[in-house]
């Protein structure tokens, strides 16, 4: 009675416009940047581009380029992996994309060297771009016009410097892959990447190193049958099937691996594996009870996208409330400890996708993904229908149950350099004023020490964001940091 009261009053104080994350750009509907009208209009009139089939589902900033993927659901996507200088001359609310890492390398069913349909991609510390081809053109008719794959490209040169095809035994007839999750250890080329089958029910873990990869199955991959039913933006409808869908990796541990944390999409619990399963070919059997149940996050948290910041702090995409939650991962995993951290009925209709970008800038996209796919009627291309945001980490969870105990020493607060076309509110400095210089150029990229908590300073964002403040590590008896609880127990979920 009490929780429900206190999250009614929350869901009614809340339901206002975005104020912790700012529009960066919006769109009615997307377009690309043809080089000259002539082109474009050719493209128009031969079917190559119809601007209303496009739907952005992911993105990714590096240096100063983010990133978009469009997935080829429906025909007339001229690119399906794409990105918006954020170096322009200008800022323009509504920038067109452009093809990454060109038009050629974009061509669908070009298997060899296109790219077909992309949803979620990662950059990762090593200047690397991951990108999962999934091969597919078009949606509830789909055709598998290229196998599965994975791109990976030097993010410093634009040049694809590995391609790998999934083996047959990693896919089955439902597949459906829709997330990646990476996990750099040691140094750039120990590296993973995890692969979440949503409607085939897998984990697929691939090896940079042994360029390989392999699939584990666990009944935590199904979605839960109580959960598949969906109001989002006054629209009913069933995702009964969908299973494993959110993922992201920890950081490191104690024990040097890092947990994968999960969701079904069709649910509103949350599960873990340590990467030392992931990472290991023979455990793909006999590994039953190395996945655990973390927690639930209570009513209407149906979710599909995960970032855990190295510090701890997840971010995920509620989809029914029109939100962000948090969670910090030092805390038991329950209702009472999710926040929601950001929420707009209007802007964040289906917030697709979210990105922690240098322990300090959170990035958010939302596209009205709902009423593109369910709705009969569609998206209303006279309103706004995609829209970027971007805030400060700190400033998102400040004042909310993920917020950590404030530090001994406080974070050297950063004179803004340069500053955007939106102002940034740090909640200790107040308004970072605009500077009249609106963009930098990007500075070298860091070298890659993975000793080193690439935190301060930062480099290539004309941004100026604070970290945030550290997870304190619970350190136990003969300084061991302990495992989380729900490694140590096996949490119980009781929503009601
Ligand atoms: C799939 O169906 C849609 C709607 O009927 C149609 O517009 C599209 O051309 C079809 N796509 C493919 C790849 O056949
Ligand atoms: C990785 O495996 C793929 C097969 O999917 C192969 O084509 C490629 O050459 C391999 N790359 C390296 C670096 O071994
Ligand atoms: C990999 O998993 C197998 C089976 O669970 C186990 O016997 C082996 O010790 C593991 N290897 C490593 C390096 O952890």
């Amino acid at each position: 009675m009490t929780s429900s009261l206190l999250l009614l009053c929350c869901l009614v104080s809340l339901s206002s416009a975005a104020v912790k994350l700012q529009e960066m750009f919006s769109w009615n509907v997307l377009d690309w940047a043809y080089p000259d009208e002539q082109t474009k209009l050719m493209a128009i009139s031969s079917g190559e581009l119809i601007p209303e089939n496009a739907l952005p589902v992911g993105i990714e900033r590096w240096g100063n380029k983010l990133f978009v993927s469009v997935p080829r659901w429906r025909p007339g996507i001229p690119a399906t992996l794409n990105y918006i200088p954020l170096d322009g001359p200008q800022h323009d609310p509504s920038p067109k994309l452009i093809p990454y890492p060109s038009w050629a390398a974009n061509e669908l069913g070009n298997c060899a060297s296109g790219l077909t349909t992309v949803y979620r991609i990662k950059a990762d510390q090593c200047n690397r771009l991951w990108v999962l081809d999934v091969g597919t053109y078009g949606y509830d008719n789909a055709t598998n016009v290229c196998p599965y794959s994975l791109s990976v490209y030097d993010l410093n040169t634009d040049r694809r410097i590995r391609r790998y095809v999934f083996r047959p035994e990693d896919i089955v007839p439902t597949t459906f892959i829709a997330n990646i999750a990476l996990d750099i250890g040691k140094s750039c080329d120990d590296a993973f990447a995890y692969f979440s089958d949503e409607l085939g029910y897998g984990l697929i873990a691939y090896s940079w190193e042994l360029n390989k990869s392999w699939r584990f199955s666990h009944d935590f991959f199904r979605p839960d049958p109580l959960r598949g039913d969906f109001n989002i933006g006054g629209l009913n409808f069933q995702w009964g099937a969908e299973g494993i869908f959110g993922i992201t990796a920890s950081p490191i541990g104690a024990d040097g691996y890092r947990n994968l944390y999960f969701s079904p999409l069709a649910s509103h619990i949350e599960f873990a594996v340590s990467t030392r399963i992931l990472r290991n070919e023979t455990a793909v059997s006999g590994s039953y009870h190395d996945f655990k149940v973390v927690g639930t996050r209570g009513p209407n948290s149906h979710t599909t996208s995960h970032v855990m910041s190295e510090r701890g702090i997840e971010l995920f995409n509620l989809i029914d409330q029109n939100a962000i939650g948090c969670w910090n991962s030092a805390l038991q995993y329950k209702p009472q400890n999710i926040a929601v951290v950001e929420k707009d009925d209007i802007g964040l209709i289906f917030p697709c996708d979210v990105k922690i970008v240098e322990e300090r800038e959170v990035w958010v996209l939302s596209d009205r993904m709902s009423q593109f796919l369910e709705s009969e009627y569609g998206l209303d291309y006279s309103d706004i229908n995609f829209r970027i945001y971007t805030g400060s980490l700190h400033d998102l969870i400040a004042g909310t149950v993920c917020e950590p105990p404030a530090l001994s020493t406080p974070p050297q607060f950063l004179p803004p350099t340069a500053v955007g076309p939106v102002t940034y509110y740090d909640s200790r400095f107040g308004p970072v004023p605009p500077s009249p210089q609106i963009y930098t150029q990007p500075q070298a990229p860091r070298p890659y020490n993975p000793q080193v908590p690439q935190l301060v300073p930062k480099v290539t964002s004309y941004l100026n964001f604070q970290p945030a403040p550290a997870v304190p590590q619970r350190v136990g008896k003969n300084n061991v940091v302990k495992n989380s609880f729900w490694l140590r127990h096996n949490y119980a979920v009781n929503e009601y």
